[in-house]
């Protein structure tokens, strides 16, 4: 987390992989927005996906834990009346207003080990209401996560593929990603999903190590 409250490592992070508006709709495409919605965006990050969802849902809430980032995001949606940010780390967040009917959480999830994504996901059933959607988008492996190992060359080859012209900027992080922080496999993440009765209704893996997750909170 130290890393978050650099000035540098914030700045370089964000020119590496900002991502333009027209990526942060199609990215927000599967929540179908609409004036009703209560959004909560967890690891918002400097609110470039806030500053499009408080614009089509009725509330947006950001978490996170970054003093920095949250500066950032302050100064950027400060026109935005229906968003809200909170200083909080994902395990000690609280919610004690009406439940969120949709989620999103993109590249920060990875952050929290197997038990704790358990956990958080157990906690996020009583933020959510009943249906609602949580979009996820993060390191995902279409493999368990012990194989690892094994599939670290097919994991850097997909990843330059995908990555293009930019590999070279990229490589560092995604290689700090998968020695120190805690990516998971897809088993694995549905797993921790299940212990707050979270159902997946759509998965789409981009490469065999990042992906994204739609699922629906059931009733328990
Ligand atoms: C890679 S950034 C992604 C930001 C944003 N979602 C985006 O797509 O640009 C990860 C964010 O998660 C936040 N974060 C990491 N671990 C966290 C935790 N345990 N609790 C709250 N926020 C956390 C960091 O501060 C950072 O802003």
């Amino acid at each position: 987390m130290d890393d978050w409250n650099s000035p540098e490592f914030v700045v370089h992070f964000s020119r590496v992989y900002g991502a333009p508006p027209g990526d942060i709709l199609e990215r927000l495409a599967p929540l179908e927005l609409k004036p009703w919605d209560r959004f909560i965006d967890f690891g918002c990050g400097n609110g470039s996906s806030l500053a499009l969802a408080g614009r089509q849902a009725g509330l947006a809430v950001g978490v996170d834990a970054s003093e920095r980032q949250l500066k950032l995001a302050r100064e950027s949606l400060s026109g935005l009346p229906q968003v809200k940010l909170i200083d909080s780390a994902f395990l000690d967040f609280s919610w004690e207003d009406d439940p969120f009917t949709k989620a999103m959480s993109r590249r920060a999830l990875h952050h929290l080990s197997d038990a704790e994504k358990a956990l958080f996901f157990k906690k996020a059933h009583d933020w959510l209401a009943p249906g609602s959607l949580f979009l996820i988008e993060d390191a995902i492996f279409d493999f368990d996560r012990d194989e690892l190992p094994l599939s670290m060359p097919k994991v850097l080859a997909e990843a330059q593929a995908y990555y293009g012209a930019d590999w070279r900027k990229k490589r560092p992080e995604l290689e700090r990603c998968l020695r120190d922080e805690y990516p998971s496999g897809f088993p694995q993440w549905e797993k921790a999903l299940a212990c707050g009765c979270f159902k997946i209704v759509e998965r789409q893996q981009k490469t065999c190590f990042y992906g994204t997750i739609l699922a629906k909170r059931e009733k328990w």
